[in-house]
């Protein structure tokens, strides 16, 4: 199974939308009152459909009139090496520094983890429950209103948990977002509490999604982590994902 880089941002566009979406050409501009990087950046693929220095000026208004700092998306090869020179060329020049590189992995469902007996419960809602939202929260910080929006914002998506049960009702030991797109199953938000860890949860997770996936004629997945995160991009290929592409987000350092 093969897919171009362009052909996987489409449908990753899907998977986290933001709430307010603009086009500039080919270019995608993304603003969720800061709710992560993915939300607040204009995705730089393909062309903006007018010079380099005039698409830069419009994004920089863009964000500006949302009173949020422009933020670019660049994407980059499985390494980290930006593939646009001449865009990073221009906001290098303009102060623009780069951060929180990211790495897209793909898997087929039929080589990822299969369920077994053995396999922890996973639940999977439709719906954002307060309980699943309460176990997002507890490792990040949201922005209420435009987080419910993004998570709840693809075409379709699955929130996946597994419940503590020695806790009942009680936050979830481990969660997951699955986005649903023809053809693919995005995940997201994996997390397991800290004192469940290396006890499969993860995988088990994955394995329910490539179970769905499978059912729901979604033979591949795709995940975003970042380079910096050695122990989830460990666990990733551990379960049979492999690296495909990646994305860097630069932007001007605070008071820059
Ligand atoms: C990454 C994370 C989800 C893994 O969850 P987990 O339930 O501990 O993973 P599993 O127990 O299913 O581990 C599966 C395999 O991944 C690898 N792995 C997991 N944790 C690892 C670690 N700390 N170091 C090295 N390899 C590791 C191992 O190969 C492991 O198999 P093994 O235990 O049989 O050797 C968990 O560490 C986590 O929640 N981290 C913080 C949030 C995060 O980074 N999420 C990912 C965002 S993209």
């Amino acid at each position: 199974m093969t897919i171009t880089v362009q052909a996987l941002e489409t449908v990753m566009a899907d998977g986290w939308r933001a709430v307010e979406e603009d086009h500039l050409g080919d270019w995608l501009l993304r603003a969720s009152s800061g709710f992560t990087q993915r939300g607040n950046s204009a995705l730089t693929v393909g062309r903006p459909g007018v010079p380099l220095t005039a698409a830069i000026d419009i994004v920089e208004q863009w964000y500006a009139a949302r009173s949020l700092p422009a933020r670019f998306c660049l994407l980059t090869d499985a390494a980290g090496r930006v593939t646009d020179e001449p865009l990073n060329d221009v906001l290098s020049t303009r102060g623009y520094l780069p951060a929180s590189a990211t790495l897209t992995m793909i898997g087929s469902c039929a080589d990822l983890p299969q369920l077994t007996e053995a396999t922890a419960g996973v639940d999977a809602d439709a719906r954002l429950s307060p309980e699943w939202l309460a176990g997002f929260a507890a490792y990040r910080s949201i922005v209420p209103g435009p987080a419910e929006a993004i998570l709840t914002g693809s075409r379709s998506q699955l929130f996946l948990s597994i419940p503590d049960t020695s806790d009942a009702g009680g936050r979830p030991v481990a969660t997951a977002r699955m986005s649903i797109y023809p053809g693919w199953a995005g995940l997201h938000a994996m997390w397991v509490a800290p004192e469940r860890r290396r006890e499969g949860l993860a995988t088990a997770i994955v394995a329910a999604v490539a179970h769905l996936g499978q059912e729901h004629h979604m033979p591949q997945v795709y995940l975003q982590v970042e380079h910096s995160n050695e122990v989830a991009r460990a666990a990733y290929r551990h379960m049979g994902f492999r690296d495909h592409h990646g994305h860097v987000y630069l932007a001007k350092p605070l008071g820059g």
